[in-house]
C-alpha cells in the first residue's frame, strides 16, 4: 500500500485468542473498511504478538520519574499509538468490560507519562472506538446497564482520562449463535443455534452494524486544523 505523510493512520487492535472468531472477522472488517476509506492501518493483534498483559517492574509506573524509560516492547506499542490517528479496539465484552488481554494492554502501555500525568498529554486529539462484542441478546435488559459500564469505564475512566479527544462505545450484542438467557433462579437457557439463512441474515446484520459504527465514527474525522 502507498503511504504518503497526509494519509491518516488508524491503529486496530484486536483482543481474540482465535483467528476463527466472530472477533477477528470483525477486526478484519474494520481493517478493510478503514483501507478502503483511504486509512493506512497497522493492525496489533495482541494474542498473535505474544502481548503478556501482566503488569511486571519494568513496566510499573515509577511516580517520582514520567520520564521512565518502559521495556522495549511497551516502548514499541507507545510508537504504535503515537502514530495513530485513531485507535478501534476490538474486543470479546467479559464481564461487561475489557477481556484480560486488552485491558493488560491499557495497564502496561497506556503508562505514567506517556498516557497522563503530562500537563500537555501526549494523546491529546486522538479518537477511539471501542468495538465490543457481548453474547447477550440485543432485547436483554443487561445491555444498556453494559453500555452505560463500558462508556463509564472505557470513555470517562480511561480515553478521556488521558486526553483523547472523542471516545466512543459499539456494543453490538448478539454475538453467540445460540442465545443465552438467565431465569430467576440464575439457570442459564441456552437456545437452540440460528442456522441456514436466519444465520446468514443473522450475521449479515451484525457486521452491517459493526461497519456503520465504523462509518459513523470516521464521518466525524477531521484533520486537526
Ligand atoms: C469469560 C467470559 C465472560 C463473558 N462475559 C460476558 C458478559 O459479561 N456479557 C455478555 O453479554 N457476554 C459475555 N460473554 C460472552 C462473550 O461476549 C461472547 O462469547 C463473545 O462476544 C463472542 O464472540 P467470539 O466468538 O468472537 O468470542 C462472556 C464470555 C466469556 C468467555
Amino acid at each position: 500500500m502507498s503511504h504518503n505523510a497526509s494519509q491518516r493512520t488508524a491503529l486496530v487492535v484486536l483482543s481474540h485468542h482465535r483467528q476463527d472468531s466472530l472477533t477477528a472477522h470483525i477486526a478484519r472488517r474494520t481493517v478493510y473498511q478503514l483501507e478502503s476509506a483511504g486509512y493506512r492501518v497497522d493492525l496489533l493483534d495482541l494474542h498473535a504478538e505474544g502481548f503478556d498483559p501482566r503488569m511486571n517492574t519494568a513496566d510499573q509506573p515509577d511516580w517520582n520519574d514520567r520520564d521512565k524509560p518502559y521495556s522495549p516492547e511497551v516502548e514499541e506499542h507507545m510508537r504504535r499509538i503515537l502514530a495513530a490517528d485513531l485507535i478501534i479496539a476490538v474486543f470479546p465484552v467479559y464481564w461487561s468490560y475489557a477481556p484480560a488481554l486488552l485491558k493488560g494492554w491499557i495497564d502496561r502501555v497506556w503508562n505514567y507519562g506517556f498516557a497522563y500525568g503530562r500537563s500537555k498529554a501526549k494523546l491529546a486529539g486522538k479518537r477511539m472506538l471501542w468495538i465490543g462484542l457481548a453474547g447477550a441478546t440485543a432485547d436483554d435488559d443487561v445491555i444498556p446497564v453494559m453500555h452505560t459500564m463500558l462508556e463509564n469505564q472505557l470513555s470517562a475512566g480511561i480515553a478521556y482520562y488521558c486526553g483523547l479527544s472523542d471516545s466512543r462505545i459499539a456494543l453490538l450484542p448478539d454475538a453467540e449463535e445460540r442465545p443465552q438467557r438467565l431465569d430467576a433462579h440464575g439457570t442459564l437457557h441456552i437456545g437452540d443455534a440460528v442456522t441456514g439463512t436466519a444465520r446468514d441474515t443473522h450475521f449479515a446484520e451484525f457486521e452491517s452494524k459493526a461497519a456503520e459504527y465504523v462509518a459513523e465514527f470516521l464521518t466525524s474525522d477531521r484533520v486537526p486544523a
